[in-house]
């Protein structure tokens, strides 16, 4: 079984994607990490992200591997653990950069198709129930106010100690700027599966939410 979760920045969906995964004994897989860790692996090397072939070669040769761990996953790209280096603001605008490239895109949707063929996986990401899995069995689109989306980004930089001098209003002006570049882009944008069920998170908890998931897709539970 596929469970799609997608959505923009700070809708939650990776928080609740883990949730739902650890709930079902299934297999988290947070697509967002593999365009992040495509954009961190190019800027080691100098390459400009806009550099299409380039960074087109390096996404096919990287060894992107998603780990689960104590507190959510992990990310090993060539043997190296990243997974602090990845959520800090200039991934999070190089990825975006590398994500609306159409030879990427192609590269890493192959690689999340194998790896949601193992079976029994929640994906979240922006196109997973559109262009990766347009067949799952179930399909969640979360959305949530971009400033309660800012808020909570804040947050979660703040626990990690990354958010320096930022403050939020500039955080919550550049999720709306990354927002408008997912949604817009040419090739797989963001968007919601026609068949995918909405939620808006703003005002609910995480807990209200998988909850919500998991009573549609396990309805006796
Ligand atoms: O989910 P996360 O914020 O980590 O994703 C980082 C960026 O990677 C997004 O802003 C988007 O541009 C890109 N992305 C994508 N398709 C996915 C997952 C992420 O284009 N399935």
């Amino acid at each position: 079984m596929i469970i799609a979760i997608d959505g923009p920045a700070g809708s939650g969906k990776s928080t609740i994607a883990k949730i739902v995964a650890e709930k079902l004994n299934f297999r988290y897989i947070d697509t967002g990490s593999m365009y992040r860790s495509v954009a961190w692996k190019s800027l080691q090397k100098n390459t400009a992200l806009k550099d299409e072939d380039a960074v087109a070669d390096i996404a096919s040769k990287v060894q992107i591997e998603l780990v689960p761990g104590n507190n959510g996953q992990l990310v090993f790209v060539d043997g190296k653990n990243i997974t602090d280096q990845l959520k800090v603001e200039e991934i999070s605008r190089g990825a975006a950069i590398v994500a609306a490239q159409p030879m990427i895109r192609k590269i890493m949707t192959t690689k999340q198709r194998k790896l949601g063929k193992q079976g029994n996986v929640v994906m979240d990401g922006r196109d997973i129930g559109t262009v990766v899995f347009p067949q799952a069995e179930k399909k969640f689109f979360l959305d949530a106010d971009p400033k309660e989306r800012g808020r909570r980004r804040f947050i979660e930089l703040k626990e990690k100690d990354q958010a320096k001098n930022t403050d939020l209003s500039i955080i919550i002006e550049q999720i709306v700027q990354r927002d408008h570049e997912d949604r817009n882009r040419k090739i797989a944008p963001l968007k919601q599966a026609k068949d995918a069920m909405l939620i808006d998170t703003t005002f609910l908890s995480i807990d209200q939410v998988v909850k919500e998931i998991i009573k549609t897709i396990n309805p006796s539970s």
